[in-house]
């Protein structure tokens, strides 16, 4: 892959919302992520909630035998997802702070504060082969802990930034997009590999798709709502259209 790539991972949770609406089988998730690795996505990350409110057990199971591209598995820093990671050993386990009351996942992971709990927490996952990623906001403070814990990956939360631009708040949206952009480049100095996401649309996808440092971006839930309209093939090509050019 060119140095200059950016990858695509498509976050598969809201096909699980849509079926966990009515119980029973469909949509299912395994399908969607198959139907996106034929359409060219790079990697699936799904998140294994604790209140499973979305993606379930069977679900990471069923992705880790049809998926040949990355699963990225995102989940927080508890016993019990650690256990099911080491069981599965999938290509990346990325560490969200998880509250059961949030609708999505709000914020970054408070990194520094937590250093040494999870120092020890990565260090099975991370020789069982699992790249370690680390969800945090634009803050050196985040970037620096995670760094020193031993992280592969950061993956910047940028959903400030897009619902800044949603809103119309144009002073905001470009404060945000400046610290983002600091933090990336910050963060590549480190050594560590920098990701972004959630609540990229192809609205606001390009200013974050030309930080030259950001080597992929993880975009769910409005990919799968437009999948409704255009389809999901459409519809991650789109994506990787605007990625593309915002890159070139
Ligand atoms: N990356 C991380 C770490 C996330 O927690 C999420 C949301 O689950 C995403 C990316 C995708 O965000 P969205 O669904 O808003 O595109």
């Amino acid at each position: 892959m060119a140095d200059n790539s950016l990858r695509l991972g498509l976050n598969i949770d809201h096909v699980a919302t849509v079926r966990n609406a009515r119980g029973g089988a469909y949509p299912d998730p395994v399908r969607a992520a198959i139907m996106a690795e034929e359409a060219g996505v790079d990697g699936i990350t799904a998140h294994l909630r604790e209140d499973r409110r979305h993606i379930m057990d069977t679900d990471i199971e069923g992705l880790m035998q049809a998926l040949t591209v990355p699963l990225n598995f995102e989940m927080a820093a508890t016993d019990e997802m650690q256990a099911i990671a080491l069981r599965h050993r999938p290509h990346a386990v990325c560490i969200v702070p998880e509250k059961r009351e949030e609708r999505t996942t709000e914020g970054g992971l408070e990194v520094a504060r937590e250093e040494n709990k999870l120092a020890h927490f990565i260090a099975p996952l991370r020789d069982a082969g699992c790249r370690i990623s680390i969800f945090v906001a634009a803050d050196q403070k985040q970037i620096e802990a995670a760094h020193r814990i031993g992280a592969d990956i950061v993956e910047l939360h940028v959903g400030a930034y897009c619902d800044a631009h949603a809103e119309g708040d144009f002073d905001l949206r470009d404060t945000e997009l400046a610290s983002l952009r600091e933090m990336s480049t910050y963060a590549h100095s480190l050594g560590l590999e920098v990701h972004a996401g959630h609540g990229l649309t192809y609205d606001c996808v390009k200013p974050i798709a030309a930080f030259p440092e950001v080597q992929e971006l993880n975009i769910g839930h409005f990919l799968i709502g437009e999948a409704v309209f255009r389809g999901l093939t459409p519809a991650v090509h789109e994506m990787r259209r605007l990625m593309d050019e915002a890159r070139s």
